[in-house]
């Protein structure tokens, strides 16, 4: 997963979302040893990014005013895709049943993405000082780093 150097936590985020949706779609235009390979890196940018915001971002949406509910409800949409992508790893990307599974798949973590934009980052935006967030896209880039 690529990592800007530079931004707050929100653009960093928000780059990462792009990227993903570019890998998933990837996955649903190619074919056979390509496919596979595709939904190799769909998996491992899922994890390092999904992993990282639990660590670093919705703890902190969490504490913020209103924000508890916004962070449970992102936590349950993440694990409900982790379940998702568990069954679509079984089930294999030459089983004639993925492609369509993996577009509703696809499309629930578009969904869940566009609920980080529209509703998560604003309410960081709003809330915390600019440095703050500087600072947490610093400790997401140390925490990707890692994995
Ligand atoms: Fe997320
Ligand atoms: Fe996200």
């Amino acid at each position: 997963m690529s990592i800007p150097a530079e931004g707050d936590i929100v653009d960093v985020l928000r780059h990462q979302h792009e990227e993903l949706k570019q890998t998933m779609t990837e996955v649903e235009t190619s074919t056979g040893l390509a496919r596979a390979e595709a939904f190799g890196r769909v998996i491992a940018l899922l994890e390092t990014h999904e992993r990282s915001e639990q660590r670093v971002v919705h703890p902190t949406t969490r504490e913020t005013p209103g924000g508890a509910e916004i962070a449970e409800e992102r936590v349950a949409e993440e694990e409900e895709a982790d379940e998702v992508l568990a069954e679509l790893r079984e089930l294999g990307t030459d089983d004639p049943d993925f492609p369509a599974r993996f577009t509703v798949f696809r499309e629930s973590v578009i969904e869940h993405a566009q609920h980080e934009e529209d509703e998560e980052f604003p309410v960081l935006r709003a809330t915390l000082p600019a440095d703050q967030l500087l600072g947490m896209a610093d400790e997401l880039r140390a925490v990707q780093a890692r994995t």
